[in-house]
């Protein structure tokens, strides 16, 4: 409770007298009373479900006539909502997961921000003074939660190196996290819509953005941009770096663009390069004339396809799902401080996440690989704002039972790995 160890700090300065005084005590006291109160506030929360926004919603409370009142009142309850739903999917992760200390890190982290936010509650919307403190707030949520992802995949890594990897936990670790980030983005959107939005000033690079969201995001822009910040990476890494051949297909004849959210198709994009110029150069000898990156982007009624394909050799077919597992990565394990972390490579989490975020709005990620020559990575994104709606994860029953299930026996034959003595099936003559 900030508030309350602001008074009590406050409230130790001015006290002359070595023992903290009553008042004070009384702050300590309302503090963990609110601490205890916490699982109270997450069964509550948790019993309603997320409502997920249209892009045309997340425009509406950002454009001309956007009022910071409803925005507030919407946010106090939705942002709890999502945290607890959340929050209760945390608990049911294997005991042993869940108590490494970066989980539990994380998880007091959740639960910091929970009890911020439900201050609030009672607060009127009507004071300037309540709406500045609210983005003030969620301004120090957002920097509280910035390493969430680098420190659960340290919890992965603490749990892998001390219990190993099993397929029933791998596909239990790969449902929460799924879950987990799909939840963390949509309230980082949230947080970033209301507090770009209401901080009274306009991008002044992007003028026309409602916050993250460009009404008229330029995929072929996007496209390059990620490509020059993969390729210098790539330059600086490497000494060289694969082309780009770009290629824009539309029935009409103008560039395509779409109502997106420009920094998560870059994060995407960003991802796919790196790994695309990875693989051209690791599989080409050096000083040979690396064959380019090739980059399609197409637009139709319902869909926007971006592929992006490579010539770095491939991967094998049964490997592919493998590659979007937050608990295999052929990359070396990465050391957490940046001065060490190899840039083209990291966690093993580029896959994964990139997916969660065309996922978001509806889209989807997928890798198309032919080993021994390439790899064609296609993003598939809703051409419509109206179909861009949020893809949120709720806690009910059919959640539960999903952290419940036991691997049963297989139902499909496994292939004997003697061969079979055929004399025992031979006629007694
Ligand atoms: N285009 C590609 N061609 C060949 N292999 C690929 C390609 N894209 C991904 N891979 C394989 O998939 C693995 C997982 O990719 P992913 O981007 O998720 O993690 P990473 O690149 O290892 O680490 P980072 O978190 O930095 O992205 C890569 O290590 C690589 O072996
Ligand atoms: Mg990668």
């Amino acid at each position: 409770n900030r508030e309350a160890r602001r008074t009590y700090n406050s409230q130790m300065e001015t006290c002359s007298c070595l023992l903290p005084c009553t008042a004070a005590l009384l702050n300590i006291h309302t503090a963990n009373s609110a601490l205890a109160n916490v699982p109270k506030h997450i069964e509550h929360f948790s019993k309603f479900s997320p409502s997920p926004l249209s892009m045309k919603q997340f425009l509406d409370f950002g454009s001309t006539n956007a009022c910071e009142k409803t925005s507030f009142v919407f946010l106090r309850q939705e942002l709890p909502v999502r945290l607890s739903n959340i929050m209760k999917e945390i608990n049911l992760l294997p005991d042993r997961l869940r108590t490494t200390p970066s989980v539990q890190m994380v998880q007091s982290w959740y639960v910091q921000s929970l009890m911020e936010l439900l201050e609030f509650l009672e607060k009127s919307p009507e004071d300037h003074g309540v709406l500045a403190e609210f983005v003030e707030t969620l301004v120090n949520i957002r920097n509280r939660h910035n390493d969430v992802v680098p420190t659960m995949a340290q919890g992965v890594i603490e749990y892998k190196e001390a219990f190993g990897q099993d397929p029933l936990t791998n596909q239990n670790i790969q449902y929460f996290m799924d879950r987990f980030y799909m939840s963390r983005i949509s309230i980082r959107m949230l947080i970033n819509q209301h507090t770009l939005v209401f901080d009274g000033a306009t991008n002044p690079l992007h003028p026309n953005t409602i916050g993250s969201i460009d009404p008229h995001c330029h995929v072929t822009e996007v496209v390059k941009d990620a490509f020059e910040s993969a390729k210098m990476l790539c330059d600086q890494y490497y000494l060289s770096s694969p082309d780009l051949l770009l290629q824009e297909l539309n029935s009409e004849n103008q560039s395509i663009s779409i109502v997106y959210v420009p920094s998560h198709l870059y994060h995407m994009l960003f991802e796919l390069f790196k790994n695309a110029m990875r693989a051209t150069i690791e599989n080409h000898n050096e000083g040979a004339n690396l064959p380019p990156i090739e980059v399609m982007v197409a637009i139709g009624g319902e869909d926007l396809s971006i592929k992006m394909s490579d010539r770095g050799g491939g991967v094998p077919f049964r490997k592919i799902e493998n590659l979007f597992s937050y608990m295999y990565s052929t990359a070396p394990t990465p050391q957490l401080s940046q001065e060490h972390r190899t840039p083209l490579a990291g966690f093993g989490y580029g896959l994964p996440i990139s997916r969660l975020y065309a996922k978001y709005f509806q889209g989807d990620l997928q890798l198309y690989s032919m080993e021994g020559y390439g790899t064609d990575a296609v993003i598939h994104l809703k051409a419509l704002s109206t179909d861009s709606v949020e893809r949120l994860p709720v806690y009910n029953k059919t959640a539960l039972r999903n952290y419940t299930v036991s691997q049963g026996a297989d139902d499909w034959c496994v292939p004997s790995k003697e061969p079979l003595d055929l004399a025992v099936f031979r006629l007694a003559k």
